[in-house]
C-alpha cells in the first residue's frame, strides 16, 4: 500500500460532542466492528465506561473503498477532558488532520477552542463536523456561523451528521480522504519511526503505537531507540484493527502497532525516534515532557495493607507512566507513596483504578499544587508536599503555578461567574461576546484554585451550562502561607495545606469544625487549632465522654453483648493514633474533601 492510500486522523471534541460515538459508527461502517454491538468499543477502560469519558487514546485501522481504490484510515481517538491534553497533542502528532466535532445543540464549547488550538498548531488539516443534528434544540446554521467568527471556518465547509440517526455519517469518509493529505514520507528512505504511545497487556507484554514517518519496519528487524541508545527486536508488527492484527510489516505513513519484548512502558519513551541499527537518521522533534501538577499522598487504610498498595500502584503505573511514585512516610497515616499527576481528574481516575483494579483501598491526603520557594540566599526549591513548608524561616518569595483558564458560558451567568473568580484569585483576560446568548471569558487563575470544589461551583451557578477549559500557565508569586491542623498541640503532618494569607483564618476555622464534628467525643478533652506559620488563627474543644455501647442495652442478651464489644473494638481498629488522641478514619476523608 502507497502512502498515498493512507490517512491518519484524530477526532477532537469537547466532552460529550460525541466522539466515541463517531469513532463507533465509523467502526461499523467499514465493518471493523459489527453493528449492534457494545457501546462505545474505543473506550475500554472501566473508568472510562462508568465516566463516560476517555482517558487513554485508542487507535483503529480502517479499511475504505473510495472511488475504486482502497485505503487505510488510521483513526486515532483522543481523550475529550483538558487533564488528558497531553494524550491529544500526542496522538495529533501521528496524524496529518483532524474531525472537529461539535455539538450542534451547544455549539463551541470551552475545550472544543482548546483542541482546536493544538491541532492548528501542528498544522492539521481540519474537516468540521457539527453533530446531533437530530436533536430539535440543534442549530447548525448558528453553530456553522461561530465557526466562521471563531475559526475561520468557511460555514459550506461544515459537515452534518447525527451520530445517533446515521444521518451524514457517508460524508465523512470521502471528506477525510479528499480534504486531509497523505503522510508526508519518504518510503525510500532509511526507517524512521515515531513512537507516540504504549500500553501494557497483561499477556502479551508492552505494546508500542507507532507511526512509520520514513522507510518500512518487519517483523524480525532491529531498531534503536534514540533516546536510550537501547536495541529493540521486532517481535512483532502489525495493525489496530481495532484489536492488534498482525501484517508483518508496516510501510511509510502508518500507523500501528510494535511488540519488542521491553518489560514496561517506561521504557517507551513517547515521542521518541528509532531506527534501524546502524542507519542512524535525524530525530523527530519529539514531546515535551509531561510535568506532575498536582502530588497526593496515597496511603493504605491500614498500615498492613502497604505491601498489596505497592503492587497495585506497580501494576498501574506499568500503563500510566505520567504518574510520579515516592515512597513517603507520614507521622499520622504511616507509610505511603507521594504521587504526582497531570491534574485533578487524573488523580481521581487513579485513585479509581487503583481500587477498582487493583482492589486497594486507599486514603488520598488533600491536593496539592508545585509551589516554588526562593530562600534568602536565593537557591529556590519545589515544594511537592505542604508539610514541606519551612516554618520560622525568612523566605525570599513563594511563587505558585497558574492556569489560563477559558469559560464559555450563557451570558446570564457571566456575573456571577465573575464573582467566583475574584473569590478564587483570578484575573479576567478577555471578555468576548461570541453570539447574543453566549460569552467567552479567559482569566489566569492560581493552580490551587481548581480544587476545593471549584467545578461543582461553576456548574451550580450556571447549572451545568458553562464549560471550562485551562492551559498551563506562568509561576506567579502570592501571599502563602502553611496552615497546620493540631491536636492537643501537635501537628497532624498529612492534613498540612498551603493557602493564601487572607484565607487561611477561614480554611483554618472550617477545618477545626469538621474535625470536631466527625472526631466523635473522646476519653479526654481535645484541643482542636489550626495555625498558620505557627500562628493559631482558629480553635475548638471536644469535651471529653466515654461511650458506653451497653447503655442502651437492658438487661442480660449476652450475645447481643458480646456483639456491641467486639463492634467497639472494631470500630477502634479503624483509628489512626496521632499522639494521644484516636481519629477515626474517615475524619480523613471529611477534612481533605473540606
Ligand atoms: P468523551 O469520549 O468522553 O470525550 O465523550 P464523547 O465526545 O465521545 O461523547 P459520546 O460519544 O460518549 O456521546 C455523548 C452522549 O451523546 C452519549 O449519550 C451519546 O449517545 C450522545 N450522542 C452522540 N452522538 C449523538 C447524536 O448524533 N445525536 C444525539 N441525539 N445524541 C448523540
Amino acid at each position: 500500500r502507497r502512502c498515498e492510500q493512507v490517512r491518519n486522523f484524530s477526532i477532537i471534541a469537547h466532552v460529550d460532542h460525541g466522539k466515541s460515538t463517531l469513532a463507533d459508527r465509523l467502526l461499523e461502517l467499514t465493518g471493523a466492528i459489527k453493528k449492534g454491538g457494545k457501546e462505545q468499543y474505543l473506550d475500554k477502560l472501566q473508568v472510562e465506561r462508568e465516566r463516560g469519558i476517555t482517558v487513554k487514546a485508542q487507535t483503529a485501522s480502517l479499511v475504505y473503498r473510495y472511488k475504486g481504490t482502497e485505503y487505510l484510515l488510521n483513526l486515532i481517538d483522543t481523550p475529550g477532558h483538558v487533564d488528558f491534553s497531553y494524550e491529544v497533542s500526542r496522538s495529533l502528532a501521528a496524524c496529518q488532520g483532524a474531525l472537529l466535532l461539535v455539538d450542534a445543540a451547544q455549539g463551541i464549547q470551552a475545550q472544543t477552542l482548546a483542541n482546536f488550538y493544538l491541532a492548528f498548531d501542528q498544522d492539521l488539516a481540519i474537516v468540521p463536523v457539527l453533530n446531533k443534528v437530530d436533536l430539535p434544540a440543534a442549530e447548525p446554521e448558528t453553530v456553522a456561523e461561530q465557526m466562521h467568527q471563531v475559526f475561520d471556518i468557511p460555514p459550506e465547509e461544515c459537515l452534518l451528521t447525527s451520530a445517533k440517526t446515521g444521518l451524514g455519517l457517508e460524508s465523512i469518509l470521502p471528506a477525510v480522504i479528499e480534504r486531509i493529505p497523505p503522510p508526508p514520507g519518504n518510503t525510500a528512505g532509511p526507517l524512521r519511526v515515531l513512537l507516540f504511545d504504549a500500553f501494557h497487556d497483561e499477556y502479551r507484554g508492552v505494546i508500542c503505537l507507532v507511526e512509520i514517518i520514513d522507510g518500512h519496519l518487519r517483523k524480525g528487524d532491529r531498531v534503536v531507540a534514540s533516546s536510550t541508545g537501547d536495541t529493540y527486536d521486532i517481535l512483532e508488527v502489525g495493525i489496530m484493527t481495532p484489536e492488534p492484527t498482525s501484517t508483518g510489516r508496516l510501510c511509510t505513513g502508518q500507523v500501528g502497532y510494535v511488540i519488542t519484548g521491553m518489560k514496561s512502558t517506561r521504557s517507551a519513551r513517547v515521542g521518541d525516534t528509532w531506527h534501524l541499527l546502524k542507519q542512524p537518521v535525524e530525530i523527530l522533534p519529539g514531546f515535551k515532557p509531561t510535568k506532575s501538577m498536582v502530588f497526593a499522598g496515597v496511603f493504605p487504610i491500614t498500615g498492613a495493607d502497604f505491601d498489596a498498595l505497592a503492587a497495585a500502584m506497580e501494576r498501574l503505573t506499568l500503563n500510566d507512566a505520567s504518574v510520579t511514585v515516592r515512597r513517603e512516610n507520614s507521622a499520622a497515616l504511616g507509610a505511603g507513596f507521594r504521587c504526582g499527576f497531570l491534574g485533578l481528574l487524573h488523580m481521581e481516575v487513579f485513585h479509581q483504578r487503583l481500587e477498582q483494579e487493583h482492589g486497594a483501598n486507599v486514603i488520598t491526603t488533600t491536593p496539592t499544587v508545585p509551589y516554588s520557594i526562593e530562600h534568602t540566599d536565593g537557591s529556590r526549591e519545589e515544594i511537592q508536599n505542604p508539610s514541606q513548608f519551612p516554618l520560622g524561616k525568612k523566605l525570599s518569595g513563594v511563587w505558585e503555578p497558574t492556569v489560563a483558564a477559558t469559560v464559555v458560558t450563557p451570558s446570564e451567568h457571566v456575573g456571577s461567574i465573575m464573582e467566583l473568580f475574584q473569590d478564587r484569585r483570578g484575573e479576567m483576560t478577555e471578555h468576548t461576546v461570541l453570539s447574543p446568548a453566549r460569552t467567552l471569558l479567559r482569566y489566569v487563575l492560581p493552580l490551587a484554585e481548581l480544587g476545593g470544589n471549584f467545578y461543582d461551583s461553576l456548574k451550580s451557578i450556571t447549572s451545568g451550562y458553562a464549560s471550562f477549559d485551562y492551559e498551563e500557565g506562568e509561576l506567579r508569586k502570592a501571599d502563602l502561607v502553611r496552615l497546620d491542623l493540631l491536636l492537643n498541640g501537635e501537628v497532624v503532618d498529612a492534613l498540612a495545606r498551603i493557602v493564601h494569607r487572607d484565607k487561611a483564618q477561614r480554611i483554618g476555622a472550617a477545618m477545626c469544625e469538621a474535625m470536631k464534628e466527625k472526631m466523635g467525643r473522646q476519653q479526654f478533652e481535645v484541643i482542636i487549632q489550626a495555625a498558620a506559620n505557627s500562628k493559631i488563627v482558629a480553635r475548638e474543644t471536644l469535651k471529653a465522654f466515654r461511650k458506653n455501647v451497653l447503655a442502651k442495652c437492658y438487661g442480660g442478651d449476652v450475645s447481643r453483648k458480646r456483639k456491641l464489644l467486639e463492634k467497639q473494638k472494631e470500630g477502634k481498629k479503624r483509628m489512626r493514633r496521632v499522639g494521644s488522641v484516636d481519629i477515626p478514619q474517615d475524619v480523613f476523608h471529611a477534612l481533605i474533601k473540606s
